[in-house]
């Protein structure tokens, strides 16, 4: 048995619980590292033109990242060779199972720390995923730093990272727990903690922070993950950009992209005036300040030199626009006109909807490029590209919307 009380844990409980035989009915789909976000985001919408594309899933648990990348590759006729990396066997079972359902032949497993992957999997990487995996670390900086040692020239890393704001009371609750079970049996310290949470006063954080309801504690692996863990942090943003910028990394956008501008957080025009010329990661850590609702950060990265464009730019009729299906529902909502409502993390923003967008959203197929769509429609150029621009503003910062070309 291992004396390391991270690996211990995800031995006995692989973190998410999945199921191999859910392969046949549904592909576990999100961010980080839904290839058409990294493609847009991080590659400027040609991750279809190169011959090869290095994967390294580090910390890949229980495959969700592994499968969703290797899959969006096969879709999409790109020869990706993903590597998975982790340090629980038990995991690792689930996570080939779940590939081997899906007759993926684009991935390879390795068992180990990521802290060593330079010996056992030196790469290099186009695009490392690390999601959820370096809070659990001794020193992230080194699990930051081992990981950005293996990125390849004009590489970029998508990551997680727990949210301080919007996991307050969990920290406490950890506390609590780690005082009233100490002992080493895990299945007695769930059993105390479901006790605990059922009957917690209303005054407690964590019963107060209604942001963990959805958190999936009805599992054992969830319930561990989320009040057990023996050793898990979390990073406001300016803590996140100080970590990437230790490994000599920057950030290139935060997911989504909405969510961090603190304009849309706030109501009165003279305040939004105010913040239209922080920089951008002033204006990300105020967007988190302003709305408490980040419990985790996904962020995309490049090395510090790299970080600036990388991002696709929607000028050009060449792009050819991909709308992920939630998108495709705003149709009937964008034909009707007037304004939009959009939930951000239960935050409700409004945006007027311009003339001829539902047309245009509804030609997106990620085949056609923006020009075919507008002669198609009969529009000219200028009316094609001044109807883009309104869907993509719309779209794009809540991630709906991206472009490859
Ligand atoms: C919370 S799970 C996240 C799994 C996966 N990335 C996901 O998002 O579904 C954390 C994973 O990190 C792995 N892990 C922790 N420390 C690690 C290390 N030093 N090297 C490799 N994997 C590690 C654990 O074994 C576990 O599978």
């Amino acid at each position: 048995m291992t004396t390391d009380p991270v690996r211990a844990q995800y031995e006995t409980y692989p973190y998410p619980a999945r199921d191999p035989k859910e392969e046949a009915h549904r592909l576990v789909e999100g961010s980080p590292s839904h290839l058409d976000e990294v493609d847009h985001f991080c590659f400027a919408g040609r991750l279809r033109s190169r011959s090869s594309f290095n994967v390294l899933v580090a910390g890949g648990g229980t495959g969700d990242a592994t499968v969703m990348i290797a899959q969006h590759a096969k879709d999409r006729g790109l020869t990706a060779n993903v590597t998975y990396l982790d340090l629980s066997t038990a995991s690792r079972r689930i996570a080939e199972d779940r590939v081997a359902a899906r007759g993926l032949d684009n991935v390879r497993f390795i068992s180990g720390s990521l802290l060593d992957v330079a010996d056992i999997a030196p790469g290099p990487y186009d695009y490392i995923d690390c999601c959820g995996v370096l809070h659990h670390l001794e020193d992230p900086a080194a699990g930051l730093a081992a990981l950005a040692s293996v990125l390849a020239a004009g590489g970029a890393l998508g990551l997680m990272v727990y949210g301080t704001l919007g996991r307050t009371g969990v920290y406490p609750l950890q506390a609590a727990l780690r005082a009233m079970a100490p002992e080493s049996d895990l299945s007695l310290r769930l059993s105390v903690a479901r006790r605990l949470v059922r009957d917690l006063p209303a005054s407690n954080w964590y019963r107060r922070n209604p942001l963990l309801e959805g958190w999936d504690v009805g599992t054992d692996a969830g319930l561990y993950d989320l009040l057990l863990h023996p050793r898990d942090r979390a990073y406001s943003v300016p803590e996140l950009c100080g970590l990437l910028d230790g490994a000599n990394l920057a950030p290139i956008a935060f997911m989504e992209p909405a969510r961090y501008d603190p304009a849309n957080w706030l109501a009165d025009p003279a305040l939004i005036r105010r913040v239209r010329s922080l920089r951008p990661v002033d204006a990300w850590a105020l967007a988190e300040n302003l709305s408490g609702t980040m419990k985790t950060h996904v962020v995309y990265a490049a090395r510090r030199d790299e970080a600036i464009g990388r991002v696709a730019e929607p000028a050009g009729a060449d792009g050819i626009p991909m709308a992920r299906p939630a998108a495709k529902h705003l149709v009937p909502a964008l034909a009707k006109g007037g304004v939009l409502k959009m939930d951000l993390d239960g935050h409700a923003i409004r945006r007027e909807i311009a003339p001829g967008l539902a047309p245009l959203l509804e030609r997106v197929n990620g085949e056609r490029t923006l020009g075919q769509i507008g002669r198609d429609l009969g529009w000219d150029p200028g009316t094609t590209a001044k109807r883009f621009e309104k869907l993509y503003e719309l779209l794009n910062p809540i991630a709906l919307l991206t472009l490859r070309f």
